[in-house]
């Protein structure tokens, strides 16, 4: 009878030469193990990142990596356990490992208290609605950077994103996502761990792949937004756009500074996940529109009644493509 269990080191790195193919990224062997490993290793990865196997004795039939995550639905806070790289070994597929290892999953996470499960499908919702889990809205939008609107005469001021404005961004967060119908929440050793998830990625990656385009505004000295990018040649995306005041002055700075910086660097398109929530208001134009995805779909599986999938569904997409583990 298979049993679930952590990974050992050795195992990790047996998944993780085959999974470089897959989700490498471009990332040489090395580079891509020590990028797993310095995730399991940041303060928040410690308490929250798992490797998990589903094993009969030695033998590996299946393996994914489990997050447990803090979320607030309307005023309840929740715990939702996290799926990702669900993986079976070639030698291994078609037998229903990963099926029963995703059985075993929930049912660990439902006796250790958790509210529901999420996961990011790349291979549609079929497989994973069999399971219990439910597609949430997930759609992308692109653009040409053209369209974007540039208004010369704004009294908010773009900087760069430096070390010591990250403070900041945590505080904008969690200020401007106060009264979102649900949220997942960010403490400052998660904030630590996706920067240095960020700067691990971008330090291993080759030269010109990426690069992270980070931009602040401010009125008044007052920081009033934050928009987050990467530059993947041709396209800048688009990760995260939150405007603590409210304001489309705010909202219409952001967007005309990476307009600039995306053209500076010879990017055309500004593409990215749609914004979730009530935050598409700042981007919805008539060259704007949302597409649904056909990969990385977000799906939930609820164990607790009041987690109520359907009524999430209403609020139109529920995360930010940073969101995505
Ligand atoms: C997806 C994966 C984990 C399934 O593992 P498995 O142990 O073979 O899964 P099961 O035996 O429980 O189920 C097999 C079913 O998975 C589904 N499946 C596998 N790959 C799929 C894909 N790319 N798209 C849609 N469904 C897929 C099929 O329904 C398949 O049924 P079939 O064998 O009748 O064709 C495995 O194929 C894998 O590791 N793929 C590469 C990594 C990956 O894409 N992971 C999913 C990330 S969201």
């Amino acid at each position: 009878m298979p049993i679930l269990s952590l990974a050992s080191s050795d195992e990790i790195r047996a998944i993780l030469l085959e999974t470089h193919a897959l989700w490498g990224e471009g990332m040489t062997l090395d580079d891509y193990i020590a990028f797993v490993r310095a995730q399991m290793e940041s303060p928040w990865g410690r308490e929250n990142f798992r490797y998990l196997v589903w094993r009969e004795g030695t033998l590996i039939l299946s393996s994914l990596k489990l997050y447990r995550l803090h979320a607030r639905c309307g005023s309840r806070h929740v715990i939702l356990g996290g799926i990702g790289a669900v993986y079976t070994p070639w030698a291994q597929r078609g037998q229903g490992h990963a099926r029963a290892m995703l059985a075993a999953v929930l049912e660990r996470l439902q006796a250790e208290g958790a509210h529901g499960a999420l996961l990011f499908s790349d291979i549609g919702a079929e497989y994973y609605r069999r399971l219990g889990f439910r597609p949430v809205p997930s759609h992308e939008f692109s653009v040409p950077l053209t369209v974007i609107p540039t208004n010369e005469s704004s009294s908010v001021v773009v900087e760069r994103i430096r070390d010591a404005d990250w403070p900041d961004v945590e505080r904008l967060y969690e200020q401007a996502t106060a009264s979102d119908p649900f949220v997942l929440h960010r403490s400052s050793t998660y904030w630590a761990h996706w920067r240095r998830k960020e700067q691990e990625r971008m330090g291993r990656l080759p030269e010109g792949v990426r690069s992270s385009r980070h931009w602040i505004a401010r009125r008044e000295g007052e920081s009033v937004g934050y928009v987050l990018t990467v530059f993947e040649p041709p396209a800048l995306v688009l990760k995260e756009l939150i405007i603590a005041d409210g304001t489309q002055e705010t909202a219409e700075a952001l967007l005309a500074a990476i307009r600039w910086d995306g053209e500076a660097l010879g990017a055309v398109q500004l593409v990215g996940w749609w914004p979730p929530l009530a935050w598409s208001r700042f981007l919805l134009s008539e060259h704007i529109r949302p597409r649904p995805r056909t990969r990385e779909l977000a799906m939930i599986a609820p164990f607790d009644p009041t987690l109520d999938v359907e009524q999430l569904a209403v609020w139109g997409d529920l995360f930010w493509a940073t969101d995505h583990f």
